[in-house]
């Protein structure tokens, strides 16, 4: 054996203790009641959330679409058998990945941010934070890269080792849903029909496929016939964007056509001003709706909908984690540990 690779193995074997002692380290850091807690990685990890910030910010001076994308990332992630990291995970021998699932294939985006983000935080201190955490993180500082509202974090979850396929496509809200079983969707997981409000004023930021709206540009519920709540102006709009064309996965609109980029209420400015893209989006500010009065205070008064806002994304992240000694901590965010093929 040459010197080179005694060399490698040396390393290799202070690089596993280092890691080893790092474990033991976290291990002190959990919480013993399974409550997140802002402080979480305050001792094991000090520098966590810094290295979080700063690979968000990167990528959206890039791409500020990227905002939009990881925002939705941990929506998906967190109604899906809880905050868990599930959506992160590939497929394998040992499960159906989620990304396949009818609500996530070919429009879920920011992965490649996701395992950057893992990348340097296994090299700043292994074994220690979450995928979980980081997409809890990363979609916060995504709102505050955006011009959203700074909120503080709450962390200890931990990672699952299986996917749920079928729970992606049983549990997700489609934009075809009307209010009844949007709403049930949000019930399901212990949020209320506020909190549906709420988030949905994430559609502020981001884009959606052609894909998902031409239904509601065509044939809405079966009429052959557009959706009647859609402004002749706006309608012709984006059926000249978007031609009823089911193979076009590329085609994108923007959400919020006014300002795209920024996280502010436009949104609901949008609804009441019957421009709201998905059918989804339009329905909550239905005039036969009760949702109509939240969609008002929203438009009229942007840090009522910060507030509120920081508080359904708190109670979204908080949506059954894996804590104490469920799961485990990723070393690469799309396979579990130990993974074989
Ligand atoms: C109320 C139920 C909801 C429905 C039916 C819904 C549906 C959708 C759909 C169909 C898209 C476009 C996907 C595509 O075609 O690419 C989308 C995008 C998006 N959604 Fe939702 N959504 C809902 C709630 C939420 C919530 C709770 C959040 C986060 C708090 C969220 C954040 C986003 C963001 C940021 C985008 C843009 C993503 C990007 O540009 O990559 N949505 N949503
Ligand atoms: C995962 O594998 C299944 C078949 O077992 C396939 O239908 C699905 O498209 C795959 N998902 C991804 C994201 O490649
Ligand atoms: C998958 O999701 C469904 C629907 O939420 C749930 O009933 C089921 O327990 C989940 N399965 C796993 C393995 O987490
Ligand atoms: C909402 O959709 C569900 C499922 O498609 C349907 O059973 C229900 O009648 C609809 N409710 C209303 C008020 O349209
Ligand atoms: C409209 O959708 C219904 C199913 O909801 C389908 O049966 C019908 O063929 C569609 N019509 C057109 C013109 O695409």
């Amino acid at each position: 054996m040459g010197h080179g690779y005694l060399a490698k193995g040396v390393l290799l074997l202070v690089l596993v203790l280092s890691c080893m002692l790092q474990i033991v380290h976290s291990t002190f850091g959990t919480t013993q009641s399974g409550q997140l807690v802002k402080s979480y990685y305050d001792a094991s990890c000090p520098k966590a959330e810094q290295i979080v910030r700063t690979i968000v910010t990167k990528a959206v001076k890039k791409d500020p679409r990227a905002a939009a994308s990881l925002v939705r990332l941990f929506f998906h992630d967190c109604f899906v058998s809880g905050c868990d990291g599930s959506v992160l995970l590939d497929n394998s021998t040992a499960m159906v990945s989620e990304k396949g699932a009818r609500p996530n294939v070919n429009t879920l985006r920011g992965f490649g941010i996701i395992e950057d983000i893992k990348e340097a935080l296994e090299k700043e201190c292994c074994n220690t934070v979450s995928c979980a955490d980081i997409l809890a993180i990363a979609a916060r500082d995504s709102v505050v890269q955006t011009g959203g509202p700074h909120y503080d974090v709450l962390l200890g979850r931990r990672d699952n080792t299986i996917a749920n396929y079928s729970g992606a496509n049983e549990v997700l809200p489609s934009p075809k849903f009307n209010v009844t079983t949007l709403t049930q969707k949000f019930i399901a997981v212990g949020l209320t029909k506020e909190d549906m409000v709420t988030l949905s004023g994430a559609h502020t930021i981001g884009k959606s496929h052609c894909t998902s709206v031409t239904t509601r540009l065509f044939n809405q519920s079966g009429t052959a016939k557009p959706d009647p709540a859609i402004p002749s102006r706006l309608l012709e709009k984006l059926q000249r964007k978007c031609p009823n064309d089911p193979t076009d996965l590329k085609t994108t609109l923007v959400l919020d056509d006014v300002t795209p980029e920024t996280f502010d209420n436009q949104y609901y400015k949008n609804l009441l001003a019957r421009q709201g893209i998905l059918y989804s989006d339009q329905i909550l500010a239905d005039t036969d709706g009760s949702n109509l009065e939240l969609v008002k205070l929203y438009a009229a008064d942007q840090n009522m909908f910060f507030d509120a806002f920081v508080k359904s994304m708190t109670k979204m992240g908080n949506i059954s984690p894996l804590t104490g000694s469920n799961g485990e901590i990723r070393k690469i965010c799309h396979r579990v540990n130990g993974y074989r093929d």
